[in-house]
This record gives structure tokens, sequence and C-alpha cells, in this order.
């Protein structure tokens, strides 16, 4: 097992900026108090050994952003925001032309198009030491807990370079780091072929569960509130789409369907992609006898359970955190699905124009799926020219 460490950031002093030459210089998005985003020029970073220095070409937004965004986050600001991120390698260290990829796919080159992991562990710890690294007590991650990848340019190290497939386009290539959380909760439940499950919440980790499922050959039943998340679904594969009225989920007749679906036995896997204790508290109540539920929905509401079900049903509840390094595999899926991917992402904004990004990603009326920043490419006949 590798133990990693961040590369070393481009400093964001002004002051240190001063004295590198106007032609390396680098564009940072610093999120320097509660909504206020400064665009400050830094040093381009150079590679180091063992790093690479990735142009960015895209950085998606998720909920977690937007609650860094709002200073309601444990990390302190100011920090430069993105952890879904993909670009161009533009500088190597010559002595790292041949080392392989995270993606194992063999040695680097300029002009290679990556995508970052953003999660950083230590190698050392009880979850580390069993290979479940994902869950490490000592996690960092670009972005949320140090500088991340809303900026023009980044040194990462190579080991957290995964290669984009020549034929995905680089603004849905970010989304592998949410496929990824979304693969890891889907495995974390052990996804049979032919099995019936229930994915709870039609965000974009739900979403991307179900594209995953659907791959795997499950029947996926998708529950939301919000009937344009649950189109969004059904363009993205579900078999049956149930929209929940709280207070009253499952219905009658949403019961009566799963029942005639599974026999009477209700769906041997639930995903909770909610953070809604209700969500939960109704799949550990449909879920089949023997069966698992997987939590990757994050809040700090609590959950009531009665200590009846979980025994007597014999139920695996399973938390499920980051992923286990499956951004490589995320993009596969990705490549595998982007003509139906391309609908999850729904606004595009210019890297200029964070500020309104931003208060789209927190707009309950804008109708966000995942929003993409593009970046600019330095040199026009450079990057991603696909449509
Ligand atoms: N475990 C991890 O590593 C990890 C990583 C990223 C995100 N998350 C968490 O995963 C969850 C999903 O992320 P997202 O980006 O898709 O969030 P999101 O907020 O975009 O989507 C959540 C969806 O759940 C729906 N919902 C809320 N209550 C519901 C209920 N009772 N029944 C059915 N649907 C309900 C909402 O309408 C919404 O569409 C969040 O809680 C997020 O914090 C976890
Ligand atoms: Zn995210
Ligand atoms: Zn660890």
């Amino acid at each position: 097992m590798t133990s990693t460490t961040p590369a070393p950031a481009a400093s964001t002093d002004p002051a240190a900026s001063t004295a590198a030459s106007a032609a390396s210089m680098a564009t940072a998005a610093v999120t320097t108090s509660r909504r206020t985003i400064e665009y400050r020029s830094i040093a381009a970073p150079v590679p180091a050994p063992g790093t690479a220095v990735i142009r960015m070409a895209s950085v998606t937004l998720c909920g977690t952003d937007a609650h860094i965004w709002d200073d309601d986050y444990a990390t302190e600001l100011p920090i430069i925001q993105g952890h879904e991120a993909a670009g161009t390698i533009v500088a190597l260290d010559p002595s790292d032309t041949d080392v392989h990829a995270g993606s194992g796919t063999g040695g680097w080159a300029v002009g290679d198009r990556v995508a970052i992991s953003p999660m950083f562990y230590c190698g050392q710890c009880h979850a580390c030491s069993i290979g479940r690294v994902n869950a490490c007590r000592h996690m960092s991650v670009y972005g949320c807990y140090e500088d991340g990848s809303l900026v023009t340019e980044q040194a990462v190290p190579l080991e957290k370079l995964y290669r984009v497939p020549d034929g995905l386009e680089l603004s849905l290539a970010p989304m592998s780091e949410p496929a990824s959380i979304a693969m890891q909760a889907v495995n974390r439940g052990r996804a049979q072929a032919g099995e019936k499950v229930l994915v709870s919440g039609a965000g974009p980790i739900g979403l991307l569960a179900t594209v995953y499922l659907k791959d795997l050959g499950c029947d996926v039943t998708v529950s939301d509130m919000n009937p344009a998340r649950l189109a969004l679904a059904t363009a993205l594969g579900a078999d049956r789409t149930f929209t929940v009225t709280p207070g009253d989920f499952p219905t009658a007749a949403q019961r009566t369907e799963l029942d005639q679906l599974t026999r009477g036995d209700g769906p041997s896997l639930v995903i909770d992609a909610t953070g809604a204790p209700a969500s939960v508290a109704t799949g550990v109540e449909l879920v089949a006898t023997a069966g698992r539920v997987v939590c990757v929905g994050i809040s700090d509401a609590e959950l009531r359970l009665t200590l009846r079900t979980l025994p007597v049903k014999e139920i695996d509840l399973l938390g499920s955190r980051n992923s286990q390094n499956l951004i490589g595999q995320a993009l596969e899926l990705l490549d595998r699905h982007q003509d139906s991917i391309g609908a999850l992402l729904t606004h595009r904004f210019v890297f200029e124009d964070l500020d309104a990004a931003f208060e789209t990603l927190v707009d309950p009326t804008a109708g966000v799926g995942k929003i993409a920043i593009d970046f600019p490419a330095e040199d026009p006949t450079e990057g991603d020219t696909r449509p």
C-alpha cells in the first residue's frame, strides 16, 4: 500500500506571487470567506519528481462545495475548492515519463488527459492497514481539507492521476469522482446481476449508482420527491421511479408494485443516497430479510430504529465512504454510458464566472444536476475540442 502525501501547492499568498515572472503564473479561485471567491494570480507550479502539472480543463461541483462556499463545513477558509477535476498534463519531471499511471496503463507524457483522484490517506491507520484506505482516519481531500483544483494549473502526485478514455469528453471526466463514490456504495452492497435494488435519492450520487447498477444487470427502482430528478433517473436507465410523498412512502400502490416485483420479499439491496433518516428507516423496513442497506448519504440527523428489525431480518446495515481508488473504473463506466450521462450535466459556467456557478448550485429552483466549470485553454489549439 502506498502512503501518499499531497504535492506542495503553489502559494496563494499574493506577496509570494510577485516574485514569479508573468510567464509562469496561474490563476487560483480562493474561497476567502462565506460566499466570497477571489481570483488570485499565483506562481505556476513546477513539476517535482513524482508529480505532474495539470492544466485544468473542467471541474464539477457538488453539495460539499456548496457547504464549503457557505462556510458550513469542517474546514478553515481560505481554501481553493474543487475536488472533481480533469485536465491535461502540461509538465512532468523528466525522470517521471515512464512512471506507471494510477489507472495502470503505462507511462505519462505531456498532453495526456487525466482525471485527478482527490483523496489522500495515511497508509498507517487501522482502515488503511486492512486496505480500506477510503475510510482512513487521517483522510484529506483536495478542495475540501486542502487546496484543490479550482486553479488553472495544479501539481498533482502521479499516483493520483487516471487516464481519461480517448472517447470521453474532458467535461464529463470530473464526474468520475462522484461516480467512484456511487460505485463504492454499490460494491459495499455486493450488488449481483438480477437483484432488485431500491435507490433512495436521485441526486448525482443516487443517479450514478443507478447507472452502475444497470451496468451490473440489476433491476433498479429510484425514489425521490423531485420529479425532474426522477426524469433524469429514467433517462439514466432506471426501470421505474417512485415519487416520494413525505410521510406517505411507499404508498399502497407503490408497495404493491414492489411486492409484485419481488414476490413479496422486498428489494434485497437498498442504497440510501439522501442522508435523510426517514429514507434509511424506510429502507430498513422495505429491504428483504437477509438483505443489505447501504448508507452513502451523509447528514448530522439522528436515525431512530428499534433493535428488532435489524437482528430479526438479519440485515447488513453498511456505511460507505469515498471509494477504494475506483476513479479508473468510474472513468470506464462514464465512457460506456456517456450518451446518457451527459444529461446529468445540466449547467456549465466558465472559470471566470464562479460566483454565478455557486449561486446556481445553491438555488433550489435551478434544477441542477451537475454544474461543470470550463477552464480557458491557454493555447486554443490544445485541449478538448470535441463538441
Ligand atoms: N459517503 C460519501 O463518501 C459521500 C460522498 C459524497 C456525497 N455524499 C452524500 O451523498 C448524498 C447524496 O449526494 P448528492 O450529491 O446526490 O446529493 P443531492 O442533495 O443532490 O441529492 C439528494 C436527493 O435526495 C432526495 N431526497 C431527500 N430526502 C429524500 C427521501 N426521504 N426520500 C427520497 N429522496 C429524498 C432529494 O430530493 C435529492 O434529489 C448526500 O447526503 C451527500 O452528502 C456522501
Ligand atoms: Zn463532490
Ligand atoms: Zn489511514
